[in-house]
């Protein structure tokens, strides 16, 4: 069962009006053996403080990529990053970490929780590293927000994947970020666990104010994101509002022609 988030809680700090996040003109590449691969070339992006979005795009196409680079986890080769008006390239690796700590949340698809931890400690932990305590009620209120209060003692390999899932998400919340960043996050679960997922997500999104980006291969997950963007070649082939869409069909359908017209072009 999940539980409603309060609305409008008064940890979402980081959320306030205007621009979030921008790229200009991104490119990244990578050696592989004796040549390089352009995983991102001169990819640029707007995404609005606030704004839940997808972004879809066949193996291969930079999603993951964009994604690090968005977290300040990997350095663009060409380009600027901007975050609430902050260039990340100004910024020394200390003040990059420590900036990425506070701002931005990351959900990966394999969980990434510490198997030797509990679920209390594995959410603690971001705090921790920077000699922080999070008071127990605030603990509290965030796993009750998340639909785990019960499970705050269990080690990971004792919950079940919807739960590890949760469990990453209130570790990716407890620095209180105003960037939720997260890649392939239900590509682990069940459907009816991925669904759960994303209906947290859009109410972070939605109650919260925070800004999400999400990179998922499902259209039943994209669904829940207002706007989604199409990679491919490390490029911006696409982008439309899931508003035009009545279901995850339909989306799933024009997603499906838009891919094949692309291939058809290549081909011929
Ligand atoms: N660390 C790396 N070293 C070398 N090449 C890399 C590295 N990371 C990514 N690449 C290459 O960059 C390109 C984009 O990779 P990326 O992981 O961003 O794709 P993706 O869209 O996330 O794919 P998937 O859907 O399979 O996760 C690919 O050609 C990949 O092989
Ligand atoms: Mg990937």
């Amino acid at each position: 069962m999940m539980t409603q988030l309060a609305s409008e809680t008064p940890t979402a700090r980081g959320a306030r009006s205007g621009e979030s996040l921008r790229i200009e003109r991104v490119t990244k590449r990578f050696k592989q053996g004796d040549t390089w691969v352009e995983a991102l070339r001169e990819i640029s992006l707007t995404i609005q403080q606030g704004e839940f979005l997808a972004v879809m795009g066949a193996s291969g196409s930079g999603k993951s990529t964009l994604l690090h680079v968005l977290a300040g986890l990997t350095w663009p080769d060409e380009g600027h990053i901007s975050i609430d008006g902050t260039d990340l390239s100004r910024l020394n690796d200390s003040q990059l970490t420590s900036f990425r700590r506070r701002r931005i949340g990351l959900v990966f698809q394999a969980f990434n929780l510490i198997p030797t931890l509990s679920a209390a400690d594995n959410i603690t932990l971001p705090l921790m590293v920077e000699g922080r305590r999070l008071p127990s009620a605030e603990l509290e209120n965030l796993a009750r927000r998340l639909g785990i209060e019960n499970r705050m003692h269990h080690r990971p390999d004792a919950l079940s994947g919807g739960e590890q899932q949760r469990v990453a998400i209130a570790r990716a919340l407890v620095t209180d970020p105003a960037l939720v960043l997260a890649d392939e996050p239900t590509g682990s679960l069940d459907s009816v666990s991925g669904q759960n997922i994303c209906r947290l997500l859009r109410e972070l999104h939605e109650q919260e104010k925070r800004t999400i980006v999400v990179v998922t291969h499902e259209p039943t997950v994209a669904m829940w994101a207002e706007r989604i963007v199409v990679l491919r070649d490390g490029r911006v082939l696409t982008e439309f509002a899931t508003r035009d869409f009545s279901d995850a069909h339909s989306l799933a359908a024009h997603y499906q022609d838009i891919v094949q017209a692309q291939d058809d072009e290549v081909a011929r």
